[in-house]
């Protein structure tokens, strides 16, 4: 008979498998929804070149950070805390990281409830024949504001979440991220090409690509480092509990190296989909644009079906796009609850059912402030909840995490012990000495200064 402890704690079947999983968890609605509303708030190319930068210099920094606390202790975050300095106020990292979880599944599942809501109008056929910009417009705000639907939604998503972790690691997340990801890919790639031969698509193109250098400021950078964070599923301990599944063969540098980078890619190609479509809508200029379009959370709902509606076949794509986001973003919310859950699990000896489903629970009361603040309930509405939860919790404490995580790393368990934690199984390691000045000083100095001079101009 399996050790219960061989039982509950599954490994990935392979590197591939890992991959797959951990880019599933990292490609989600952060690139395709969160990524293009960041660009339009933020100045465009500008913004991309910043979020490009961030990835690069402390992104992968941060990821491969979690990866090796998580393979060195088979650990949660919490739990690898604790295993690596018992007796210190270190494990409160962990707690901040299961608290900000749970509060980002909240309102991100509200963002995949609309997904299944905008699946089912797909299949309905609400989006065929030519889609104006006007006409998504009121289609988006309409949906939005039906507080019954979408609180149905946001239900019914947090159910499948739950059912999928109480499942377990190897049945549930492996199966659905290895099918599904690449599909999901090879989609988007066909979008954009539509996208960028729809007439007027260069004026998006300029707004996207063609960085305007004085619209750069700290906010830009901070939105953007947000961003790197949020895509990656980093600050928060999802990379450690993934990490605490690889096998010690694996390479984490690599590893590391592919989610960076195929979430990116899906980022940039969102975009690309996104903003010619809207310039080609709405034929305004760059100027334009920045000066009267207000973006709100619906941006990529609202553009989706125009470029669905001039695609032959946009019905079948259209089915086949909002699918697999959906799917992207179950492969997300499941990696958000497997943070407590697996805390539950391992440090508090829970069944992984009793966890899930009482983390999930929670988890939708949370949510229905969200749910109802995109036109629902005035108040609400007013007061922007989802807006607030989300630089809350997806930019400031997942930044916050991040430092934290690497202040940890680089001085009280010491860099020369990850080193031989990544050494087993990635014997080259080229990126080394930038690493490590990486890990001890940028990720840690950049991303505090950014953080301290933005709550301090946004309370004095
Ligand atoms: N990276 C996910 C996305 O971009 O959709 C969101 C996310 C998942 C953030 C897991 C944080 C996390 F721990």
């Amino acid at each position: 008979m399996e050790s219960p402890e061989i039982f509950e704690r599954g490994n990935w079947g392979s590197k591939i498998a890992f991959i797959f999983a951990a880019s599933g968890s990292a490609i989600g609605l952060g690139s395709i929804w969160r990524f293009p509303i960041m660009v339009g708030l933020n100045g465009g190319a500008i913004f991309v070149l910043c979020y490009i930068l961030s990835v690069f210099f402390i992104g992968f920094t941060v990821m491969l950070a979690e990866l090796t606390i998580g393979r060195h202790t088979q650990k949660n975050l919490v739990g690898a805390l604790k295993a690596i300095k018992p007796n210190t106020p270190w494990k409160g990292v962990g707690f901040m990281g299961i608290i900000t979880g749970i509060c980002i599944l909240s309102y991100y599942s509200v963002v995949a409830g609309w997904s299944a809501g905008y699946l089912y109008k797909t299949i309905k056929g609400a989006f065929r024949g030519e889609v104006t910009w006007q006409a998504s417009d009121a289609i988006f705000k309409t949906f939005a504001a039906d507080a019954l639907a979408v609180l149905i939604f946001l239900f019914v998503i947090i159910a499948i979440t739950t059912f999928v972790i109480s499942k377990g690691v190897k049945s549930g997340i492996e199966r659905w991220s290895k099918i599904l990801m690449p599909v999901l890919f090879i989609l988007i790639i066909i979008l954009s090409i539509r996208a960028i031969t729809l007439p007027g698509s260069e004026t998006g193109l300029s707004f996207y690509l063609k960085p305007d250098f004085s619209g750069f400021n700290l906010n830009v950078l901070f939105f953007a480092v947000g961003q790197a964070f949020f895509s990656l599923s980093l600050g928060m301990g999802t990379m450690t509990v993934y990490g605490s599944y690889i096998t010690k063969k694996e390479n984490l540098v690599s590893s590391a190296g592919w989610v960076c980078f195929s979430t990116t890619l899906v980022a940039l190609l969102a975009g690309i989909i996104i903003f010619p479509t809207l310039f080609h809508s709405l034929q305004l200029t760059p100027e334009q644009f920045k000066q009267d379009f207000e973006v709100g959370t619906g941006i990529m709902f609202q553009a989706f079906p125009i470029i669905i509606s001039k695609m032959p076949g946009g019905y079948i794509f259209g089915i086949m796009f909002f699918s697999l986001l959906l799917i992207a973003a179950l492969t997300s919310t499941i990696s958000m609850l497997e943070v407590p859950t697996s805390y539950l699990v391992d440090e508090k000896q829970w069944s992984r059912k009793k966890a899930a489903v009482l983390i999930g629970a929670g988890s939708f009361v949370l949510g229905i402030p969200s749910a109802l603040s995109n036109g629902g309930v005035p108040f609400l509405t007013k007061l922007n909840i989802m807006v607030v939860m989300d630089l809350i919790f997806g930019n400031i404490l997942l930044a916050l995490g991040g430092v934290l995580i690497s202040v940890f790393l680089a001085f009280s368990w010491k860099v020369k012990n990850s080193l031989k934690e990544i050494s087993i199984g990635s014997k080259k390691f080229r990126l080394r000495s930038l690493w490590t000045f990486n890990i001890k000083y940028l990720a840690p100095v950049v991303v505090s200064l950014i953080l301290v001079f933005i709550v301090m101009k946004n309370i004095l």
